[in-house]
């Protein structure tokens, strides 16, 4: 990126002179103060700074927002796909009752759109890194005219909303960059999916890639938990048919951004100043349990096993020979079909990242008993959990139809539990095949080590024979002991 070592230059030079006012009111765009190429605004706090760019290797002109400390990471660009191609003469920033963005000929290649009318308007970089236009009588965030924020690039900043905030505003989503040298819209998009229930999801164009469980009132479901995780204030905003997703502003979450890259991934960075470099706090996808889908229909992916997908027990591949060479796509089902008319009961399966909410059902007040009563009501209904774990869990979600994008976890923290259907008498033989299977392992365990005993006996023995006591007479007495207790 291109700086503005000139202007810089210029106002040092004459910070002592009655230019002063001028120069130190450089947040602000007013419509006598324009603003061209070779200039920047920068926020109050130093924090922020606003001008012209040009990504690396690209002679195109952008108009963009990037942290003073770290120049070359545009947060937010104005005309992203509409560049300035002609590099000779000076494209301007500036009011007529909206911003607009002329290029050197003088015609508009971007402008804000109209949004009302103020008397005294004017535009200035907030230490959010937020570029408001208001009125300059007016500091109030709800009389903005336009904001910046409401029309993110592919980065979230501390203060930015995902999702919608009123009706009948567009939703606001995340689109990658197309590649480092071009910031038009590229494949992929990184957004808040089900009103509802949200989730986070990256798709291109409609296939989803990865995507976050379910919010639970804390968090979103299947997420791991990273260090210092409760200091980034991050919260879901439900107001009447609304629903977004914000972090707060405040000292810690300032320094950070959440961007989705042009390969793809969600990386969410903090800024650390003293070496001037990003380091990532969590990265979707984080393995290949987070690929969409991964283990099928009715499969689980288990970040601790390899390969990853087995079937929930209950279920069974639905190719064995696809599963056998390593392609789960075509997931699994049940070992004995559901039968309607049978009596029926739930297997609970603990730290789990819910499954998408393809056909589901949500009431937030109900608690877990009504929840599986609502689930019996209806032989579609596959299986049930709670849609909150804040504060004591409640809330009722079920399921309907095939159970798709379950991840197992072994740390405890970043699932929640789910209760799947089955007829009473299969589930009995489900976990009585699991009784089996640990009173297989026991047995096996005690002839092993009666094996071991009998072998480090039979061992003592023949020392003791030859006479040589020194190593082992303490161990070979105590299994001596051992022994004969066992055997008699
Ligand atoms: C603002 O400037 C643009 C470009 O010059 C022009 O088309 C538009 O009519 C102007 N709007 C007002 C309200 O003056
Ligand atoms: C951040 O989290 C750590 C660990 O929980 C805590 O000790 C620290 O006080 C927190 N810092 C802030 C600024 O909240
Ligand atoms: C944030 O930092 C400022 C300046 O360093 C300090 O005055 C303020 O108390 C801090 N706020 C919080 C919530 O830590
Ligand atoms: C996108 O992020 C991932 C994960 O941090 C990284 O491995 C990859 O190189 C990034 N891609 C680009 C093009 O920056
Ligand atoms: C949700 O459950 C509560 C408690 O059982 C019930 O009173 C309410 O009518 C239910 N709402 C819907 C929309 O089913
Ligand atoms: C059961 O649920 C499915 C899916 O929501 C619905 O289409 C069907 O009408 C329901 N059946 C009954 C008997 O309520």
């Amino acid at each position: 990126m291109e700086g503005l070592p000139f202007f810089t230059f210029f106002c040092s030079l004459i910070s002592s002179s009655i230019f002063l006012k001028f120069c130190v009111a450089s947040d602000t765009i007013t419509p006598t103060h324009s603003m061209v190429d070779g200039e920047t605004l920068v926020s109050s706090g130093q924090r922020f700074e606003l001008g012209f760019f040009s990504p690396e290797n690209s002679k195109n002109r952008y108009l963009g927002i990037w942290y003073k400390s770290a120049p070359h990471t545009a947060v937010w660009v104005a005309n992203r796909n509409n560049p300035i191609t002609d590099s000779h003469g000076v494209s301007t920033i500036s009011i007529n009752g909206t911003l607009v963005l002329l290029n050197q000929e003088g015609s508009v290649v971007w402008y804000s759109g109209l949004s009302g009318i103020a008397e005294n308007p004017v535009a200035q970089l907030l230490d959010s890194g937020n570029f408001v236009l208001r009125d300059s009588l007016s500091k109030s965030s709800q009389s903005y005219l336009w904001q910046s924020f409401d029309y993110p690039s592919d980065t979230l900043l501390a203060g930015m909303k995902l999702g919608r905030t009123s009706n009948p505003d567009p939703e606001r989503y995340l689109i990658s960059w197309k590649s480092a040298d071009d910031p038009s819209n590229g494949d992929f998009t990184w957004r808040l999916d089900t009103p509802r229930l949200p989730q986070l999801v990256v798709a291109t164009g409609s296939t989803k890639k990865y995507r976050t469980g379910p919010w639970n009132g804390i968090r979103f479901s299947g997420v791991p938990v990273f260090p210092n995780e409760q200091n980034y204030s991050h919260k879901m905003i439900f107001e009447k048919e609304n629903t977004y997703y914000t972090r707060s502003f405040d000292n810690y979450s300032a320094n950070t951004r959440t961007i989705i890259n042009h390969s793809g991934f969600v990386q969410w960075l903090r800024l650390d100043e003293r070496n001037a470099e990003w380091v990532p706090l969590y990265i979707l996808p984080y393995d290949q349990c987070d690929n969409y889908g991964q283990c099928g229909a009715n499969g689980i992916c288990r970040t601790s096993r390899t390969p990853n997908c087995e079937c929930l027990k209950g279920f069974t591949p639905n190719s064995q020979q696809d599963w056998e060479g390593f392609d789960f796509s075509s997931g699994c089902v049940r070992e004995v079909p559901l039968d309607c008319m049978s009596k029926h009961d739930f297997m609970k399966v603990s730290g789990v990242k819910l499954p998408d909410l393809l056909e589901f059902w949500l009431n937030r007040s109900m608690n877990l008993k009504e929840c599986e009563a609502e689930c019996l009501k209806n032989c579609s209904c596959v299986a049930y959990a709670n849609s909150n774990i804040k504060g004591g869990s409640s809330g009722c979600l079920t399921w309907f139809g095939d159970l798709i994008d379950i991840t197992g976890f072994t740390d405890g923290k970043s699932g929640q539990d789910i209760y799947i259907r089955f007829s009473a008498g299969e589930l009995e033989s489900i976990q009585g095949s699991n009784k089996k299977k640990r009173l297989v392992t026991v047995l096996v365990a005690s002839i092993v080590s009666g094996m071991l005993i009998s072998g480090l006996v039979f061992w003592c023995i023949q020392r003791k024979r030859r006479g040589n006591l020194t190593y082992c007479s303490i161990l070979c007495f105590f299994n001596e002991n051992l022994y004969h207790t066992i055997v008699s």
